[in-house]
């Protein structure tokens, strides 16, 4: 059965897009409605969205938004530069935005809002198809390892790169997904990626598809890698240079470089559009610094199950807050996307981006 996300992170809703807040998740499940331009940048800034397909959907729906009463010149050129100022590692936002500047530019300001809703759907139905084929592919490597063990496969993630990341199953997760559809067992090790926790939505997601997770600190990644508890560490990733260097969610590195010491390999699972291939390598990446605020307190519920948000640090404390690093391609067994696995250094010519 081809994997259906629980709940739409991202549909259309009449003129308006509609979208599931991550900023309350995993505590409360609340549907936004984003009727503006304006609103969808929001919406990517204060990562309502987030992760990096979705991201970039997100963005091709703003811009039909903002073609509603005005799709002139000017109009869709002040769309394209807003969003594309919206976060800056995830290069899949700027594959959306060059690709509905493509469409649109050649047209008639009079045919361009309805364009604009047909290739900002396109794009999200797209990614539903290719993060199937990315679950497809994957599940090779995980069937593989299943075959030289007794019990489930020991899979380790970091951050989110599940549904909620994407229109449809996600990246990372896709290929544990496909695995629980054919019967193979998994257990994930989920690590909390803090500051922002999107571990916890990892651990939401895996609960509600019945998957077999554990949650750990990211400090403890480590020591159950070297204790030999992982068989594979799989990952997302906001942008692949030409050479293979991938960012991901900070802390990714860190994992890379554990598994390469305990002899686990360790995945990418990421779509084209995320692939720049105008991109030398990790050193051009342009890597987000957020808030330092998002160190310094935390959200959680308390204890009568109101949301709330409580600071960790002393007073004046200063924090930095960098929000991805890059690994190295060197320490990638692997890179998974629609058109299958390649190693990093074959990327480029195995599977061709239909885009750059
Ligand atoms: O800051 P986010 O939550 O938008 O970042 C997302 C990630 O870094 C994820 O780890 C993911 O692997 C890339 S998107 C599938």
């Amino acid at each position: 059965m081809p994997f259906v996300q629980p709940f739409p992170t991202l549909a259309r809703d009449g003129d308006a897009a509609a979208i599931l807040d991550q900023t309350l998740l995993p505590y409360r499940r609340e549907t936004r409605r984003l009727a503006t331009l304006e609103e969808a940048a929001h919406a990517i800034r204060a990562m309502q969205v987030r992760g990096a397909p979705l991201i970039g959907a997100t963005a091709a729906f703003g811009v039909a938004l903002a073609l509603r009463e005005d799709a002139s010149d000017a109009r869709l050129a002040h769309a394209l530069a807003t969003l594309a100022a919206t976060r800056p590692t995830a290069v899949n936002l700027h594959w959306a935005l060059a690709r509905m500047r493509a469409r649109l530019e050649p047209l008639a300001p009079a045919s361009r809002h309805d364009a604009a809703w047909a290739e900002a759907e396109a794009i999200r139905v797209e990614d539903r198809e290719t993060c199937a084929a990315i679950g497809h592919h994957g599940v090779e490597l995980l069937l593989a390892l299943a075959a030289r063990r007794d019990g489930p496969v020991r899979v380790m993630t970091h951050c989110n790169a599940g549904w909620l990341a994407t229109l449809g199953a996600g990246t990372a997760l896709a290929p544990v997904y496909e695995a629980r559809e054919r019967g193979i067992g998994v257990h994930v090790w989920v690590s909390e990626t803090r500051p922002r926790n999107q571990g916890l939505l990892t651990a939401w997601e895996l609960r509600e598809a019945g998957v077999a997770h554990t949650l750990i600190a990211d400090n403890a990644a480590g020591l159950l890698i070297a204790r030999g508890e992982v068989d594979v560490v799989i990952t997302g990733a906001d942008r692949v240079a030409a050479n293979g260097d991938s960012a991901n969610k900070i802390g990714t590195y860190l994992k890379a470089l554990a598994a390469r010491e305990a002899g686990v390999p360790f995945y990418i699972a990421a779509p084209l559009s995320t692939v720049d291939f105008a991109c030398p390598d990790g050193a051009a990446i342009p890597i987000e610094d957020r808030d330092a605020d998002e160190v310094l307190a935390v959200q959680g519920l308390t204890e009568d199950g109101q949301l709330a948000r409580v600071r960790l640090a002393p007073p004046d404390a200063a924090a930095a807050n960098p929000a991805f690093d890059v690994t190295p391609a060197r320490l990638i067994t692997g890179i998974l996307t629609e058109c299958g696995l390649s190693t990093p250094e074959r990327l480029r010519e195995q599977c061709p981006n239909p885009w750059t």
